[in-house]
């Protein structure tokens, strides 16, 4: 079944420029407390529609392009990892309603439909939703997933639903700001006592050293053929470093355990506390290396439903970040209640497309074993689009202190 069921005019508009690799997106926060509260309760007081601006439109478009939805299907551990999600959480799912926010190619609409969902609706705002819909078709599933062209803001679902499922997470955990539309959905559509797959996500950064990207990007501007051109050092440095890069590390590049910078609890978040976010971080060096910046990365795990209210929801680790993970924390590994499912995006753990997002000093602080590297990072919505991540990253180590300001978009 399709229906455009698009708001005013996000369903077929076509703006901005067809963009390689997947959106990218973004909002921050205030560290330390978030306020606790609890989705039934939001439910009484719902937000308001936010309004579908140019910028919206443009990232709708973007995810009309094939070549992202290949990168995502073909990213194995990703997608099989929602799968494997679905199939624990069988017995929530069987028989009941489920709601696939932002369902792309309808993938995890059609994997929960295959573990027995009476109806699933499929939501999505880009074009993409067309051939969403023509997959339903042929594989016969059109009785069961219904596909709903335009925002999950603006559709009409005339019922509650038990399941809200979602592959939200961008760069930098919030790059892309599509979290605030799964908050949206739960607080209008979600049953008390529902399910929220991913329940919970973790963001982590560590600092890095890298002297092989320095090198490449930057001191090869030293010798050219024998030819002096240090001339080109600061402008490489500017167009190397000066936006966050979205590339692949090994662990050999990571200095210490990683600091959890934020926590958040899907079923509580508020919208507006992942507005802007600060957390203070310490790591003790266990190497003496050149530090050539920090690396973040984030896994979300798959908890069963909460029936009982929390008030820990979403925590910055700010005014405790000086967290230091223990060794070997592997996020698979990590003991949680019932073993949950974790899909990570870790250095050391397999591959994905989220790779890790590194952002570089222009350069490096010598830092010796066991010396201190500590300050804050705060990731907050852009006022000039809400999906671009205006970054904000103060270091101090052996008694130097810097400031880092770049914007991921
Ligand atoms: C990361 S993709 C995931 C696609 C698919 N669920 C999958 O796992 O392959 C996110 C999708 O959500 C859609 N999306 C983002 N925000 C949305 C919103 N507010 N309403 C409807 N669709 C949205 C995008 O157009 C995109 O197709």
């Amino acid at each position: 079944m399709f229906h455009d069921n698009s708001g005013s005019s996000n369903g077929h508009y076509r703006v901005g420029q067809q963009r390689e690799g997947r959106p990218r997106r973004g909002r921050g926060g205030t560290g330390g407390g978030f306020r606790a509260s609890h989705y039934s309760q939001q439910s009484q007081e719902r937000s308001p529609i936010p309004p579908c601006t140019e910028y919206d439109k443009a990232y709708f478009q973007a995810y009309s392009d094939i070549a992202i939805h290949e990168e995502m299907i073909k990213d194995h551990v990703r997608t099989s990892t929602y799968r494997a999600a679905i199939m624990r959480y069988q017995d929530s799912i069987a028989g009941k309603v489920v709601m696939d926010v932002g369902c792309g190619t309808g993938i995890l609409a059609i994997f929960c439909a295959l573990a027995g969902a009476r109806r699933v609706y499929a939501i999505d705002a880009s074009d993409i939703a067309f051939q969403a819909s023509e997959i339903v078709k042929s594989n016969n599933l059109s009785d069961r997933i219904i596909v709903l062209h335009g925002r999950v803001e603006d559709v009409n679902v005339e019922e509650m639903v038990d399941v809200i499922i979602s592959e939200w997470m961008g760069y930098l955990l919030l790059y892309e700001t599509m979290l605030p539309s799964v908050i949206f959905a739960r607080d209008k559509w979600l049953k008390p006592g529902g399910l929220i797959m991913p329940s919970h996500a973790t963001l982590y950064m560590a600092p890095v050293t890298h002297s092989v990207r320095y090198r490449e990007s930057i001191d090869f501007w030293r010798d050219v053929y024998g030819i002096d051109m240090t001339a080109m050092l600061s402008l490489a440095k500017q167009c190397a470093f000066e936006e966050p890069c979205v590339e692949t590390i090994s662990g050999e590049n990571v200095m210490t355990w990683p600091s959890a910078v934020m926590r958040v609890d899907c079923y509580a978040v508020l919208a507006e506390e992942l507005e802007s976010i600060t957390a203070k971080y310490k790591f003790i060096s266990m190497l003496q290396a050149p530090l050539h910046g920090f690396a973040f990365w984030f896994d979300v795990e798959f908890d069963g439903p909460q029936n009982v209210p929390s008030n820990e929801h979403i925590h910055t680790l700010g005014a405790s970040s000086d967290i230091i993970l223990h060794p070997n924390n592997k996020n698979k590994k990590r003991l949680k209640s019932n073993e949950a499912i974790v899909l990570s995006t870790a250095p050391e753990d397999d591959p994905t497309h989220w790779q890790q997002t590194i952002i570089y000093f222009y350069d490096p602080i010598e830092v010796k074993q066991d010396q201190i590297i500590q300050g804050s990072i705060t990731l907050s919505q852009s006022k000039e689009n809400a999906r671009f991540l205006n970054i904000r990253l103060e270091y101090s180590s052996g008694g130097r202190s810097f400031v880092k300001e770049t914007v991921m978009r």
